[in-house]
Formats: structure tokens, C-alpha cells, sequence
């Protein structure tokens, strides 16, 4: 992954993003909470990875409107090929970078219970588990956070100086 570069997003990123999307979910239908808004309005805190003139991972972030001390992770995935090299790592340390440069201290995200890897990965991030309702396999989660029968694991980190 020598030639890996980390840019912005652009609209045109959104139709080789959301080809793969849910492919790279393991087949969960991820598409749907991924709309192209996102790739238009959001660039600034928003990234592709490239290797090989290929997106190989990409990150949707964005800063919050209603508290300016804070951003948030939408959505972040790597190809699977490409996973466990540091990539996903390097797109978030970028995106505190960017927050922090515009004041934010705290990052936000959430996940699905159902998602191990991205529990572990958020945990070694440096992320805590908020508070939920319920515990699942010992891990707090948000009962019906995103709708009826859609928990989530609710992730905060405080951004050093
Ligand atoms: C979760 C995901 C983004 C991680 O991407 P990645 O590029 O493999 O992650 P990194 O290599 O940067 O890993 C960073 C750290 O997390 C750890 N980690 C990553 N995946 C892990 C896993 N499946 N299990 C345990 N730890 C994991 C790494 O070991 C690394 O820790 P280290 O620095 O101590 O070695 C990737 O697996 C993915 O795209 N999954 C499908 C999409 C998804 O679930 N996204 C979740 C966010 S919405």
C-alpha cells in the first residue's frame, strides 16, 4: 500500500462507493443509510483512500450543527482485502485531525450490535461505549436507537489537545 493516498470526497465517488457497500458490510443492506447527500455537502470532513486509482476505504464524517464542540462518524469501511494494514485507522486519525482543527473535542459514532469488528476496532480507536438500555453479550446497547428493532452501540472519544 505504498502509492495510498487519503483525499476528499467528491460526488462522483458515490456510485464505486455505494456499488460495494454492502459487499463490504458482508452482505448486510447498508446502501440505504448512505445517500449521495453525503458526498455532496459533507467533503470537507469526508474521505477516500486510493491505491492503485481504486477507492479501497472511505470515510463520511461530518461536524455537528447543533454542537460545536462535536463530529461525527457516519460511516467508514475498507475493502476487504485491505483490511487490518492500518487503513481504517489512518482515515479516522485524519478525520480528528480536521475536527480538532476546527474545534471540535469529541467524536461520535454508532454501530449495530451484530457488528464485532467494528466494536473491536472502535474499542482499539480509543472509543468508549456510551451508556445504553440493555446489555447484549456484555456490551451496552441503545434499545431501538435508529427505529424499531435497529439497536445500536453508541461510541464517544474526547479528542486530546
Ligand atoms: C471495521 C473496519 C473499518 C476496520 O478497518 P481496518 O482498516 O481493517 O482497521 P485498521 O487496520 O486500521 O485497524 C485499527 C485497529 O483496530 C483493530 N481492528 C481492526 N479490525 C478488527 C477486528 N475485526 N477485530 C479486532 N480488532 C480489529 C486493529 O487490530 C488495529 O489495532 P492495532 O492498531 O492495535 O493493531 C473494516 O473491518 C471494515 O470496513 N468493516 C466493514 C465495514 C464496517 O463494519 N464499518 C464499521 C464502521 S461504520
Amino acid at each position: 500500500m505504498d502509492d495510498l493516498t487519503i483525499r476528499n470526497i467528491e460526488p462522483t465517488d458515490y456510485q464505486p462507493v455505494i456499488s460495494v457497500l454492502n459487499d463490504w458490510w458482508g452482505g448486510r443492506n447498508m446502501s440505504d443509510m448512505l445517500p449521495k447527500l453525503f458526498f455532496v455537502h459533507f467533503r470537507e470532513t469526508s474521505f477516500a483512500a486510493e491505491s492503485e486509482g481504486k477507492i479501497v476505504g472511505f470515510l463520511i464524517g461530518f461536524l455537528s450543527q447543533t454542537f460545536p464542540d462535536q463530529a461525527y462518524i457516519h460511516f467508514a469501511g475498507v475493502h476487504p482485502d485491505y483490511r487490518r494494514k492500518g487503513l481504517a485507522g489512518n482515515l479516522y486519525r485524519h478525520f480528528f485531525e480536521i475536527s480538532r482543527n476546527h474545534g471540535c473535542r469529541v467524536v461520535h459514532c454508532v454501530t449495530s450490535p451484530v457488528n464485532k469488528a467494528a466494536i473491536a476496532f472502535h474499542l482499539r480507536m480509543g472509543f468508549s461505549i456510551e451508556q445504553g438500555d440493555k446489555l447484549i453479550e456484555g456490551i451496552s446497547v441503545a434499545e431501538n436507537y435508529d427505529g424499531y428493532g435497529s439497536d445500536r452501540v453508541l461510541f464517544i472519544k474526547l479528542l486530546g489537545t
